[in-house]
């Protein structure tokens, strides 16, 4: 086991109507509050009323930066940190996906230096403070609720990143599962893709942990069983609940603790195909993920078989690749580049964009020919 550092600073507010908190816990940090959110869905859905009707209760002045898209672009946080500026915002509720609550962190370390986005996520500059924010979770997914991570898209500079500091914790967070009950159901099976592909990051990283291991290996059994139901019962509380809270363990550090590094190289490429073909990140992952075993069936076969072992009992390296790309096939979510209408035309333009942003893994690394074989195993 590797030495660590454990991390973990957010308060997480989890269970039914919990949310009813959330006045006092935005009030203890000021009357300004940034409200943050996407393209409508939390004002169809009546999530919006509830924070707003929260935050008036102790007397907030609200102001208002919404309309920011699914994989989220940096001048959309530019934008939000001029205003915010202007209005002396005290803190930030971020309400919504990943997307709403990554840019809100980002946000949150632009403001105090007035920085811009795109610097901040390049590591031109180092923010030392940040304003809190307050996320209210809408989809369970990506972990961001958790975690210090933050992922943007340069539409000039043709990159999808992500970014992490001590600051971009959010303070609190408030995950009532009740708030996922309208994802629909593709966002539902993204959202199951992406918590298992961050357990399988971790899997196939450095250094070897006993625990960690098993502890993926029991996120992933959980969302297998309960995913499947949940796409079946979408308003049942329970499986909601789980899949919520399998997706938080999935990436708050708790799998990584005791290893050296998560590999993220199939994130790396499910990012080029977000930034070229806006594609859902989970869809990117369900195309990816068997491409990339198949790349490394004859690299890693062990650490396949051991997946394998933990996960679908079997010991067979070729099996688990098929079991797995089944699942998530059997959640609707595509596993290959046909599936979301991109024909072998395309193939040249991703392979450039994967041989320009040079992605690779930081465990597994991979060439410029490894890009050719991905690519053509994602067909
Ligand atoms: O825009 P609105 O109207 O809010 O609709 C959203 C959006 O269309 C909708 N939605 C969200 N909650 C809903 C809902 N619709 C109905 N009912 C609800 N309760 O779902 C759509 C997708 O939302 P988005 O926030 O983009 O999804 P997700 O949470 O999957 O976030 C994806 C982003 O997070 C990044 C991804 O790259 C991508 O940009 N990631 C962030 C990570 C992190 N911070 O740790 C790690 C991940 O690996 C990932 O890279
Ligand atoms: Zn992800």
């Amino acid at each position: 086991m590797e030495n660590f550092i454990a991390y973990n600073p957010v308060k997480l507010h989890f269970g039914r109507n919990v949310t009813n908190e959330l006045g006092n816990v935005a009030a203890s940090y000021g009357k300004n509050i940034l409200l943050v959110y996407g393209k409508g869905s939390v004002k169809k859905h009546g999530y919006y009323d509830l924070v707003v009707k929260q935050l008036k209760s102790v007397d907030c002045r609200i102001y208002e930066f919404s309309g920011i898209k699914p994989n989220p672009l940096v001048d959309d946080v530019d934008d939000a940190v001029k205003y915010a500026i202007d209005k002396s915002i005290d803190a930030i509720v971020a309400l919504g996906g990943g997307s709403v609550i990554d840019s809100a962190k980002i946000i949150s370390v632009c403001i105090p230096g007035n920085h811009k986005g795109w610097d901040i996520m390049k590591r031109n500059v180092t923010p030392d403070k940040a304003i809190p924010v307050i996320a209210i979770l809408t989809l369970a997914a990506t972990g961001t609720e958790m975690n210090s991570n933050a992922v943007l898209q340069n539409p000039a500079t043709m990159e999808k990143i992500g970014y992490n500091n001590k600051h971009t914790f959010p303070a609190h967070s408030f995950l009532d599962p009740q708030f996922t009950y309208s994802v629909p159901p593709n966002q539902t099976a993204y959202g199951i893709v992406d918590l298992i592909a961050h357990a399988l990051e971790v899997f196939f990283g450095k250094g070897e942990s006993s625990l960690s291991d098993r502890f993926i290996a029991s996120i992933i059994r959980d969302a297998m069983h309960y995913g499947p139901l949940l796409m079946k019962e979408p308003l049942n509380y329970d499986y909601r609940a789980n899949i919520m809270w399998d997706a938080t363990c999935a990436l708050n550090g708790i799998t990584s603790w005791g290893k050296a590094d998560g590999d993220w190289g199939v994130h790396a490429i499910g990012h080029q195909l977000s930034m070229l073909y806006d594609l859902p990140h989970g869809a990117t992952l369900s195309i990816v993920y068997p491409a990339w075993l198949k790349l490394q069936h004859n690299r890693i076969p062990e650490r396949i078989q051991t997946l394998g072992k933990l996960i679908f009992d079997t010991e067979n390296a070729k099996e688990t690749i098929e079991n797995l790309t089944r699942f998530f096939s059997s959640l609707n979510s595509p596993v290959n580049l046909a599936e979301v209408q991109i024909g072998n035309d395309k193939k040249a333009e991703i392979i450039k964009l994967m041989n320009k942003n040079k992605v690779t893994g930081f465990c597994h690394k991979l060439s410029d020919n490894d890009h050719v074989l991905l690519v053509n195993h994602m067909m």
